[in-house]
């Protein structure tokens, strides 16, 4: 069933559990992820990058996440992973996105707050929840990762934008790691207290030992994004079906092969996180 942000997120805090993210980028990979789904009876997000949003991918991609997500027997909420504006953040809506990531965490921080805060309350009309970014997540390509999210300022952002979760910089960052992170699990900790237990959101879990993603749901992250592993697993399968002698040549069912990937990977991290039965 389709359900909001609120409703997966209240779910994870009741149970003590974390709900996996999983980008998605063509059909395939819905089906993957809704199979998975399915399977375990966990309750999970499906997002899609902004960039899908402003071309016609988003256009086509929509219809087909929703249909998804209508005939599923457990709860998904349909995500927008790091809207930079109102453009996005209002199209993604007007596409039947359950859920927002406003990210203004590339802005100075009072400029942070007032974006978020006006996404917040444009969102509120339609029983959407927005999902803020303070600290700056970036990539594993990046020079130095010392953008970390404080629990001072995160009090403020949280209590002035009426976030429903905080994504936070605490050691991760977007892509494939060179080495393995090392997540700052006492940080996530206060910045939980700080913030009167506001759900916390862990980007760029792709690569993350086992053992630290853990210990992160442990201290109090609600929501965890993959999309770097999605994209390997399904290509890597099908870069396998394509020197496979007997590879079917009608993509329908080339594609068995990289969606059933799609479905183990994400199997293997709902399990992880804990979702898995909590539908
Ligand atoms: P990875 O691509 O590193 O898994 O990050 C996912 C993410 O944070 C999406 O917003
Ligand atoms: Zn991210």
């Amino acid at each position: 069933m389709l359900v909001n942000l609120k409703h997966v997120l209240d779910l994870a805090e009741k149970g003590n559990f974390c709900i996996p993210a999983f980008n998605v980028y063509n059909m395939e990979s819905v089906m993957g992820v809704i199979k998975a789904a399915e399977e375990t009876k966990a309750p999970i997000i499906m997002q899609v990058y902004p960039r899908l949003m402003k071309e016609e991918t988003g256009y086509y991609l929509s219809p087909i996440i929703l249909a998804a997500a209508k005939k599923a027997s457990v709860p998904i909420c349909f995500h927008l992973d790091h809207g930079p504006s109102e453009l996005e953040t209002t199209r993604s809506i007007r596409y039947g996105a359950t859920g927002i990531m406003l990210d203004g965490s590339t802005l100075p921080f009072e400029e942070n707050i007032a974006l978020t805060k006006c996404v917040v309350e444009t969102c509120e009309y339609v029983d959407v929840q927005v999902e803020g970014e303070l600290g700056h997540v970036g990539t594993t390509a990046d020079k130095n990762m010392d953008e970390f999210t404080t629990p001072e300022d995160a009090k403020r952002f949280v209590e002035e934008t009426g976030v429903a979760c905080l994504a936070v910089a605490v050691g991760t960052a977007h892509g494939k790691y060179s080495k393995p992170p090392k997540l700052d699990i006492e940080r996530i900790e206060a910045i939980r207290t700080a913030t009167n237990n506001t759900a916390l959101v862990l980007h760029g879990g792709s690569g993350v030992p086992d053992e630290e993603i853990k210990k992160a749901v442990k201290a109090g992250i609600r929501k965890m994004n993959f999309a770097t592993d999605i994209c390997y697993t399904f290509l890597d399968s099908c870069h396998e079906e394509l020197h496979n002698p007997n590879r079917a040549v009608a993509i329908d069912n080339f594609m068995k092969n990289p969606i059933q990937a799609v479905k183990e990977f994400c199997i293997s991290r709902i399990k992880l996180v804990g979702a898995d039965g909590k539908a």
